[in-house]
């Protein structure tokens, strides 16, 4: 949800902080804007839209050497406008924000009474003002900065320039993530994720939480009061190429296609002969746990969902699913006896952190599921194991979904070996060994997909129904199809159709149905012959060709095994929802309105 970048340097400030944003533009792409300052002199631009429009203004303009900062916004406060677009200016400082600035409306006010004009509707145009109110008062950009951001409430990540402090850029973390990285080259960047300067910067310094600093002259600055104590730099790995679409249509087919290999990942050194092995959990002291509560946000939840069924079935470990967003507000009842499981793609979900939070103000163990090393989540948990699905640009999850999903699965086997529950060890070990190959192969569906996808473009609404755990896995496909064709879906029980929802099915309602031989196949069926009887449009994804209840079919292998079922539908919804929104002309890997990482409340 917005990204930020900073370049301190004597390259060409603009392309870097191009560069930068390009590879965090999928986090926010309402609009963009940099500021560039040489000596005491800033040259600004900004543009709505996607960067393209940004380059495309910035085209003209050159500059070697000097300070940059830069934005990629998703609204939060404000239209997507120019005049909303990040930096901000006062008189003759700007300023880049990632996060929401709670108290801005009282801080507004202030600023009005004193005179301050603001251009824009965001929260973040406060800081800029306040900043010069306070270099007025107080004299240093060093004393205005600190005394500006102890003004504000809220979580936020700052970088700030100004023509009055000249070389200077200063930073602040409270809350959204900032780091800063290095190279040899006497260069600074600085970053809302990594993504952003991987290939630039060798090293890399993730701030700590609450703390301010400025570079001055090139000189990283940490001796204020919050001052960032000893910036802990670690290498920075993975390269560039491994972000690129690398021949696929868009990031999202990419990230569908490496599902097979980056499961192999997850895999890789957890699975054995006869038991699975994850450091994480052998170093947490599981004695005294009965339960599981686990808190999520959107495709995460999903997984969450749907890892409770093998919590409870497989381990016999009572599972509760709570999203993230209720959590926090519902006063929930937490016990020493209950490891509290987040799960994250990013690691910044604001919500889920939020929950993190409460648990471990309530004395709980807690254990993250997370792709971000070193994220906000990662940092907080007492114990991660992280899925390995490796960098996903799509806006729309699919491998961290499928990574999640497998780690769980492998933490189930873990409870049911500490537990002592008797379960086919050998079968569930087989199955998982699988995986990787399982869902590669369940890219065969692609063509007929591709073929099918033109009879799902104009109904008036989806279905996608399962049982058991593939009910969550109907959530799961319909909240991809939701969020990427912007036709409505709805992921639902299919035995609970009948009680309601069976009201609006004719010809015009589009139902997917979720049909593993494995598990309750003959209460599926009676569900779809009651909405085939309605008329509904149904395709089901089975191991067989029902051309008595179903107008299409992607017919799935019969793999003996719940979990290979389930994979290899994930696939198929995943390439169903992208084939659908391809066709429907819309931007797969962006789309409207949505941002990767969510880091507002
Ligand atoms: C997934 O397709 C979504 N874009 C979204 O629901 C996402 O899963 C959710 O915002 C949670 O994100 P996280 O996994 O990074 O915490």
């Amino acid at each position: 949800m917005c990204g930020i970048v900073g370049y301190i340097g004597r390259g060409d400030v603009k392309d870097e902080l191009l560069s930068g944003l390009k590879e965090l533009e999928y986090r926010g792409y309402d609009s963009a804007g940099i500021a560039l300052m040489e000596q005491n002199h800033v040259t600004s631009f900004k543009a709505t839209g996607k960067l393209k429009n940004l380059e495309q203004k910035a085209k003209e303009y050159a500059q070697d050497g000097g300070i940059g900062i830069g934005h990629t916004r998703w609204a939060t406060h404000g239209k997507p406008t120019e005049l909303n677009a990040h930096p901000h200016y006062g008189t003759y400082s700007y300023v880049v924000h990632n996060g929401i600035i709670e108290n801005y409306v009282e801080l507004k006010k202030e600023l009005e009474a004193q005179g301050v004009k603001f251009v824009s509707q965001t929260d973040t145009e406060v800081i800029v003002h306040l900043f010069e109110k306070n270099l007025e008062k107080l004299g240093t950009g060093d004393k205005a900065f600190e005394a500006t951001i102890a003004a504000l409430e809220g979580a936020y990540a700052v970088l700030l320039l100004s023509k009055d402090v000249p070389e200077t850029v200063y930073f602040a973390r409270f809350g959204s993530p900032l780091m800063l990285g290095r190279n040899g080259k006497q260069e600074i960047f600085f970053a809302s994720s990594d993504a952003a300067i991987l290939g630039k910067a060798t090293e890399v310094a993730y701030l700590e939480e609450n703390c301010i600093g400025k570079v001055e002259n090139g000189t990283i600055i940490t001796d204020f009061e919050k001052g960032c104590s000893d910036l802990e730099y670690k290498a920075l790995r993975g390269d560039k190429v491994s972000a690129q679409k690398g021949g696929f249509r868009f990031f999202m087919e990419k990230e569908i296609y490496e599902q097979g290999d980056v499961l192999s990942d997850t895999l890789m050194g957890r699975v054995f002969e006869n038991r699975v092995h994850i450091d994480e959990l052998e170093d947490m002291d599981l004695e005294g746990i009965s339960a599981i509560t686990i808190c999520a946000c959107g495709t995460s939840y999903h997984a969450a969902l749907s890892s409770s069924y093998l919590f409870e079935h497989v381990a016999k470990i009572k599972t509760d699913v709570v999203i993230a967003s209720e959590f926090r507000y519902k006063e929930p009842i937490l016990t020493p006896d209950t490891l509290f499981v987040v799960i994250s793609q990013s690691g910044e979900t604001a919500d889920t952190l939020e929950a993190l939070k409460m648990a471990k103000n309530a004395g709980l163990q807690t254990l993250a599921v997370c792709n971000v090393d070193n994220s906000s989540i990662v940092r907080l948990c007492d114990s991660t194991i992280l899925t390995r699905a490796g960098i996903e640009k799509g806006v729309a999850s699919t491998k961290a979904f499928a990574t999640q999903m497998a780690v769980l699965w492998m933490c189930a086997l873990f409870f049911a070996r500490k537990n002592g529950v008797a379960c086919d060890m050998d079968a569930e070990l087989k199955a998982l060994r699988h995986l990787p190959k399982v869902t590669a192969e369940a890219l065969r569906h692609h063509e007929k997909i591709k073929r099918l996808s033109k009879r799902y473009l104009h109904g008036h609404g989806f279905f996608f129904i399962g049982r058991d755990l593939f009910y969550p896995l109907a959530m799961e496909g319909a909240l991809k199809l939701k969020e990427i064709s912007y036709l409505h879906a709805e992921g639902y029980p299919a035995g609970e159709m009948k009680h309601g929802p069976i009201a609006l099915a004719d010809s015009e309602l589009f139902t997917v149905a979720l049909m593993p031989k494995s598990q309750l196949y003959e209460k599926m069926k009676s569900n779809v012959e009651e909405l085939s009887a309605r008329d509904a449009t149904i395709l089901t994804i089975a191991p067989e060709i029902l051309d008595n209840i179903a107008d299409d079919f992607l017919v799935i292998d019969e793999h003996g095994h719940v979990m290979s079922e389930y994979f290899e539908m994930m696939v198929v919804l995943q390439l169903l929802s992208m084939e659908v929104a391809i066709r429907l002309g819309n931007d797969v890997d962006m789309p409207r309105n949505l941002a990767k990482s969510v880091t507002v409340e």
